[in-house]
């Protein structure tokens, strides 16, 4: 793949496994706690969308907390000590275990890297120390700098706002398939990092190369 000069990569489910806080408290969660881990996520995501819609910021912390609470009300699961631990948990989720080796491979290639997130710069900051990768990224960019959600076309802004890189020089990276459409609709050449075996969605914007985990990178500077 020529021309690329920055590779940015979406930060919860790309680098960092949001299952990881339920999968942690697997045992105090009990049977449900797969469960509670997808809902969590989903209405996570889906209240960004429904925000944006709405034109009703807060930030992703707060989304993160409300998206647990109804996901915990949901399943019956009432337990302010777990809630308490499930969140701090968030804040330094796992990373997959490859991610700190492609970030070296990446800068060892002489490319730019980035976090482009919804979360907020706390969060971000605190996972980033967690995984120990922090300086292996140029910029952390959250959207807390505009205020509204992906997939807002301001968002993807930021990469060329922050490090004055045009659109067609980025590669971005998610395994959020409708982050990677967004992306791709804005003009990014785009890997979707399809870990879960998912289907595309129907919208615009489509990879230019499809991988089932960061570990394939070579693959995709190979042609
Ligand atoms: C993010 C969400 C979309 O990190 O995973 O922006």
């Amino acid at each position: 793949m020529d021309k690329i000069t920055t590779c940015v990569f979406d930060a919860y489910g790309t680098l960092f496994d949001v299952n990881a806080a339920c999968r942690e408290l697997s045992k105090e969660v009990g049977d449900k706690w797969n469960e509670l881990s997808s809902l969590w996520r989903i209405r996570q995501v889906e209240y960004t969308w429904l925000r944006n819609s709405m034109k009703e910021y807060i930030d992703f912390w707060k989304i993160t907390s409300d998206a647990l609470d109804y996901a915990m009300e949901t399943l019956n699961i009432n337990n302010i000590k777990l809630r308490d631990e499930l969140l701090s948990l968030y804040l330094k989720l796992e990373a997959y275990p490859e991610v700190k080796s492609v970030l070296k491979t990446i800068k060892n290639m002489g490319l730019k890297t980035a976090i482009l997130s919804n979360g907020n710069n706390k969060m971000l900051e605190s996972a980033v120390i967690n995984a120990n990768i922090k300086t292996l990224l140029d910029e952390i960019l959250s959207v807390d700098e505009c205020k509204v959600y992906k997939p807002a076309s301001v968002v993807y802004d930021l990469v060329g706002r922050k490090m004055g890189v045009k659109k067609q020089n980025v590669l971005f990276f998610s395994s959020n398939a409708w982050d990677m459409h967004a992306a791709s609709n804005y003009g990014f050449k785009t890997i979707w990092v399809n870990r879960s075996d998912s289907t595309l969605e129907k919208l615009p914007g489509k990879p230019d190369k499809i991988i089932n985990s960061l570990e394939q990178i070579e693959k995709i500077f190979k042609n």
